[in-house]
């Protein structure tokens, strides 16, 4: 197949889900040895339009072409087979099986009646060789032992040894490191090398103009339009996406910086050493450092769901004694986690349940909540962050990823903590979201909160922080005001090594 033709072609397709129309009369065209990318705000419709061409859901109107012939995949299975593949974010992995046997599960090579068990090894060495990610996982690694990034890996070599032509990839960066990423990256060329279409769904800019040939935007499940990268500026994206310019990205009120309300002393678990800090009323500090730094575990050892071998924490000048994540909710510090999604929400119930959780706990000691007071203060948060959802009353496991997202962060934002951790805030949402929870970030400092915010985004750390912690193995690295910090010297701290 040559370079340019279209392997893939979507023709005004439509999906509608009860009453919310996900996608209408949206086209487009996958080329062979191209890297076509889909932008949108959260609840766009890109992880529906991917559902679509992989058979997940059949589209309600349209049709699709493969090599220009109209094909209807029944099932996954179908379009697997037809060579068209999404890679999943959080793919099947099975627990108790190898690498190896993951990724040709179902197509293991055999002699006789039994898998050749050697062969299968050479096989996925081969592979693994190909693709470079020889040393980045271990093909008798056990499927549970895997990280995100490697059961992404195995999930990406199934694609290729499935021998897929399409291969789209639904935000596959939002769990990898920048090492991660650079190699994801390579793969990518290399895809386009060998003449695979690949398209490509992610929030980050970045990562959109230094791989994509071509973007494609959709709004409110329309199409906005196309455009060819390598011709095209952020704004313009930004102000397809979101229908608006984004003139204040990061809002900053006069935040009035008060008495210290966390203090930590030579903090030491298992992953960080001899961690000293503070947090003001007031201030936003930004933990930054590279993926493995030890930051989030430093949150969980503060809010006590790590043990702590050495030093202490202390609020309000008091120390905490902290056994549980309990006694820390009772002392007014509160964390919304990384993996927001697995830990934190219940998937079957409504966007209010999920929002009031946390603050059920906090009033229920004083007063019985009322289901009006829950209703209040879920459509404020629902506003507050533009959650794209028909009701409030709508099952979480309906709602698109960025939006279930920010249904989490709205429940610990809900809580008003005095002290609030926030561990990459930010990541699976759209520009615009990402304002909007900017703007509450500042807000809740105006009023008094002592924020720590976990930041794997320079852009975000320089634009939020009034101080900049940096860390590295499990230290701290040095300290940068807000005056005067630069990308490239958070960036020195987090990797150079020194003497000391
Ligand atoms: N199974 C479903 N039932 C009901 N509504 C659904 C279902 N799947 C998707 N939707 C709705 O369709 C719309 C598009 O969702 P989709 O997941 O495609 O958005 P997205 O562009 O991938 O967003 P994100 O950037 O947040 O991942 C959303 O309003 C979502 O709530
Ligand atoms: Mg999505």
């Amino acid at each position: 197949m040559s370079a340019g033709e279209a392997v893939l072609r979507l023709e005004n397709v439509g999906k509608r889900f009860g009453a919310v129309q996900a996608l209408r009369g949206v086209s487009l065209d996958a080329r062979a040895g191209e890297v076509l990318a889909l932008m949108g705000e959260n609840g766009a419709g890109k992880s529906t339009l991917l559902r679509l061409m992989s058979g997940v859901h059949p589209p309600d109107a349209g049709r699709i072409l493969l090599r220009g012939e109209p094909v209807v995949f029944a099932t996954p299975h179908a379009a697997r087979a037809a060579g068209v593949r999404v890679v999943a974010q959080e793919p099947e992995i099975i627990a108790d099986i190898s690498v190896a046997e993951n990724v040709y599960a179902g197509a293991l090579p055999r002699r006789g009646r039994l898998f050749d068990r050697s062969a299968l090894r050479a096989q996925v060495a081969a592979d693994l060789a190909r693709y470079g990610f020889t040393g980045v996982i271990n093909p008798e690694q056990r499927g549970r032992d895997l990280s995100p990034a490697q059961r992404q890996i195995v999930e990406i070599l199934r694609a290729l040894t499935g021998g897929a032509r399409v291969i789209a990839f639904d935000e596959p960066t939002s769990s990898l490191s920048d090492h991660e990423v650079e190699s994801l990256f390579r793969l990518i060329g290399q895809l386009k090398a060998e003449g695979v279409a690949v398209i490509y769904v992610s929030h980050r800019m970045k990562e959109i103009f230094r791989i994509a040939d071509r973007i494609l935007v959709l709004r409110d499940g329309a199409s906005v339009g196309e455009r060819v990268a390598a011709e095209t500026a952020e704004p313009e994206l930004v102000r397809m996406m979101v229908g608006r310019d984004l003139s204040t990205l990061f809002p900053r009120s006069e935040r009035r910086v008060g008495d210290t309300v966390l203090r930590v002393r030579h903090l030491t678990t298992e992953d960080v050493s001899d961690i000293s800090f503070e947090v003001r009323s007031g201030e936003v500090v930004a933990l930054a450092g590279l993926v493995g730094a030890g930051r989030t575990e430093l949150a969980h050892a503060i809010i006590g769901d790590t043990p702590i071998l050495s030093g202490q924490v202390e609020v309000d000048g008091r120390p905490l004694t902290l056994r549980s994540p309990r006694d820390a909710v009772r002392a007014g510090l509160a964390l919304a986690p990384e993996e927001r999604k697995q830990q934190a929400l219940l998937m079957k119930r409504s966007v209010r349940d999920n929002i009031c959780l946390a603050v059920l706990s906090r009033l229920q000691k004083w007063h019985v909540v009322s289901r009006a007071d829950e209703s209040r203060i879920a459509r404020r948060y629902v506003a507050e962050l533009r959650v794209r959802t028909p009701t409030i009353e709508q099952e979480v496991s309906t709602l698109s990823g960025g939006n279930q997202q920010k249904t989490v962060l709205a429940r610990w934002l809900a809580r008003e903590a005095k002290v609030l951790l926030l561990d990459e805030p930010t990541r699976g949402v759209d520009v615009g979201a990402k304002a909007d929870i900017y703007a509450i970030i500042d807000k809740l400092a105006v009023e008094g909160s002592a924020i720590l915010v976990i930041s794997s985004e320079l852009p975000e750390v320089l634009g939020l922080a009034d101080r900049i912690i940096v860390m590295q193995g499990g230290r701290i690295r040095g300290e940068l005001a807000r005056e005067g910090a630069t990308e490239e010297k958070i960036l020195s701290l987090a990797i150079l090594e020194d003497a000391a």
